[in-house]
């Protein structure tokens, strides 16, 4: 069988980004740069993928797993470079190889497998992708002669000011017959205004030996932005956003302002939702149908059921069950499961906690470390002492519970089915099920005691005012 390699160049540094980070791994939309390419790459049926890493190899592979084959490039000496780093590998193939650059994440897998038919239909010996731009700088530019057919590639910094005018450009994809790249390799050099191995000079050597080169054009040149700098990141985001929000609102689900929801490729929504203004859902969200989402929340890895309410909230890693409503203002912190016709009302705080079915917490209150039942009340102000400043503790709330106002639950500590706790209690100890806890100073009334004062007072001053 004849091999279809694909060569994934992800080593270089990626100066222009001025990142501590490999240009790789910055995310658009949520996913690594990297990963867009590779995905698509994935969907475009090759036989073997092999990705050239080198700066920052550690965080590249990190994104990636290891579904990969990855090369070390230890010296970034160019694109050209990069490929020679595969040589070894490639003497042992036969077939063809794809290479494109880890910078363009906008590529799709229509494009590549375009490229590759075009390639083997036209009897060239290489194809390159290209691109009609309106503003082509930055980007090596495809020469071309007389009767249209491919010269040369020159990078916009060695081309000429006549070059710089062209605006097809070289998009960074290629496809090689192996044993022809193999040949070309030998005879790179670095001669250039960077002193690096260019890959897109393999075009002009090949040229020279008579062999044919295509050019195949991207019907969509947006594909083929590159990512170089943090201007382009932003560019190459904003399309897949758009990509992204499209994708959902074909699946019926209502989004009111695309420009200010943000939604990260992967997450899931069922139909009928509606994503109100300034909205942020990342990771590995999924949330139900029917359900009202926003404005400005911002939910995080988060499975939420069918006709949820999450009204002006933060919700990080937790599970939030059918017809339950959370917000305004609420901070769900990781690890929480909320049950069904649970209501979480504005300014309460929740952490690594489990709310059975049908409870309320509707205002005002930390609940960290803590199980609470079906069905119970948790008043205005409840606060959950889960920690006695050396380790937390977890309280645990049955189910018909009422919890009064402004409750401190001392944990570790158990509050049991059907059991009442007075507003204003401090409870340190087990309260049974189906009694009363009290655990405050009892009310003490004192008759005329403001009159009694004011009197005080009076005479105070007059012996002030005789003494004068
Ligand atoms: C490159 C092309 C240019 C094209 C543009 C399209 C060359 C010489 N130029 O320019 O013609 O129009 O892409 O986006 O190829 N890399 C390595 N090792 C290295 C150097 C680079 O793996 O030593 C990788 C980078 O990680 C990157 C890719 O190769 O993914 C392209 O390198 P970059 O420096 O971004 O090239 P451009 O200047 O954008
Ligand atoms: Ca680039």
């Amino acid at each position: 069988m004849s091999n279809l390699i694909a060569l994934v160049l992800a080593a270089g540094e990626g100066k222009r980004m001025k990142s501590r980070y490999s240009k790789m791994v910055h995310k658009a939309c949520g996913k690594p740069v990297i990963n867009w390419v590779c995905s698509a790459v994935e969907k475009a049926g090759f036989t073997e993928t092999i990705v050239v890493v080198g700066h920052g190899a550690d965080q590249v592979k990190e994104c990636l797993g290891d579904k990969y084959q990855y090369i070390l490039q230890k010296e970034q000496l160019g694109t050209g470079h990069a490929v020679m780093q595969a040589e070894s590998l490639l003497r042992e193939r036969e077939g063809l190889v794809f290479i494109l650059y880890g910078d363009t994440p906008l590529i799709s897998p229509g494009t590549v497998n375009g490229a590759i038919e075009y390639h083997q239909n036209s009897g060239c010996r290489a194809t390159i992708v290209t691109a009609i731009l309106d503003d082509p700088s930055g980007y090596g530019r495809v020469v071309r002669d007389l009767d249209g057919n491919v010269v040369k590639i020159v990078e916009h910094r060695d081309a000429s000011p006549e070059e710089r005018n062209i605006n097809e450009i070289n998009s960074g994809m290629y496809c090689f017959w192996i044993e022809d790249l193999l040949l070309a390799l030998e005879e790179l050099n670095n001669d250039n205004d960077q002193g690096e191995y260019y890959i897109t000079d393999t075009i002009g050597i090949l040229l020279k030996k008579g062999l044919k080169v295509g050019a195949c054009e991207v019907k969509n040149p947006m594909e083929i932005l590159g990512v170089n700098d943090r201007i382009q990141l932003y560019q190459a985001s904003e399309v897949m956003k758009r990509r992204i929000l499209e994708y959902h609102m074909k699946n019926g689900v209502t989004i009111i302002d695309p420009n200010s929801t943000f939604i990260d490729d992967g997450v899931k929504i069922g139909m009928d939702t509606v994503i109100y203004p300034g909205t942020i859902i990342e990771g590995s969200t999924e949330i139900g149908e029917e359900c009202i989402i926003g404005p400005s929340s911002r939910i995080t890895s988060t499975t939420i059921g069918d006709e949820v309410e999450i009204i002006n909230t933060v919700i990080i890693e937790s599970t939030i069950g059918d017809k339950t409503s959370v917000g305004p203002f609420a901070y769900i912190r990781p690890g929480n499961r909320i049950g069904r016709n649970v209501k979480v009302g504005d300014f309460v705080e929740l952490k690594k906690s489990n709310i059975g079915d049908k409870t309320k917490i509707p205002h005002l209150s930390y609940i960290g470390d803590t199980t609470v039942g079906r069905n119970t009340n948790i008043a205005c102000g409840v606060i959950t002492v889960n920690y006695n400043g050396k380790e937390k503790n977890r309280t645990v709330i049955g189910d018909n519970a009422f919890v009064g106002c402004n409750v401190n639950l001392i944990a570790p500590v158990e509050v049991k089915d059907n059991s009442y706790i007075a507003a204003g209690s401090t409870i340190t100890d087990e309260v049974p099920e189906y009694s009363l806890a009290i655990a405050r100073e009892r009310q003490v009334i004192k008759e005329d005691w403001v009159k009694k004062k004011n009197m005080e007072r009076k005479e105070q001053q007059k012996e002030k005012n005789d003494k004068e």
